[in-house]
């Protein structure tokens, strides 16, 4: 698999992040909000790079649809979500891509009174967005190609690299193989 994005650039632009955030948040009621499930990598990592007090909650989103290979309707699912009214939110995802996850992660967060909201992301693939929104934070700006590792899957399949790589036709193959009962995920449109 080719790799996009090394491990250890990774860690020093979390790090600069995490940095980030402890300054601008700093004596201010701070909630992480992780999405589920692609955020759990960077959220660990993130977190440990703060130095500042805060929560952090978990939220659900995805996109449920027949076809693998295309993206369907939204769902988001709060259930988990504490109380955040009168808090600073930044909602936390591994990446924004159209930003509709993104955008609707917005209005249901909108829902629970925060004192602020903004978004942050480990990769924002800028060319494919078509919301009328930014991601406040990111970490890469990548090219519009389907990527995995570092939390972000295939098929259930490479979450667990710790690396941000780009799968070629047969390590999506393998994952489909090793995997066959896999959610299925948003891919490439080239996918088996
Ligand atoms: P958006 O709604 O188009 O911004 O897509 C965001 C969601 O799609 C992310 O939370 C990911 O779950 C998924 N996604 C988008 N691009 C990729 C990719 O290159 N690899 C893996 N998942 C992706
Ligand atoms: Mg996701």
């Amino acid at each position: 698999m080719q790799v996009l994005i090394p491990e250890a650039e990774i860690r020093t632009r979390v790090r600069e992040l995490g940095g980030r955030l402890s300054e601008q948040y700093q004596g201010r009621p701070l909630t992480i909000l992780g999405v589920l499930t692609g955020s759990v990598v960077l959220l660990a990592d993130l977190i440990r790079a703060t130095s500042i007090p805060l929560r952090v909650a978990l939220i659900e989103a995805s996109s449920y649809s027949g076809a693998r290979t295309r993206p369907g309707v939204l769902q988001i699912d709060s259930r988990l979500v504490p109380d955040l009214k009168g808090r600073d939110v930044v909602i936390l995802d591994d990446i924004f891509d159209t930003g509709h996850t993104m955008s609707g992660l917005y209005d249901a967060v909108a829902a629970f009174e925060p004192a602020s909201v903004r978004s942050a992301v480990l990769l924002w693939k800028s060319a494919r967005t078509v919301v009328n929104l930014e991601p406040d934070y990111f970490c890469f700006q990548i090219p519009d190609a389907f990527v995995v590792g570092y939390g972000l899957d295939y098929n259930d399949e490479f979450r667990n690299l710790p690396y941000i790589g780009i799968p070629d036709d047969a390590d999506l193959q393998e994952a489909v193989r090793r995997n066959p009962d896999g959610a299925g995920r948003t891919g490439p449109t080239a996918a088996p």
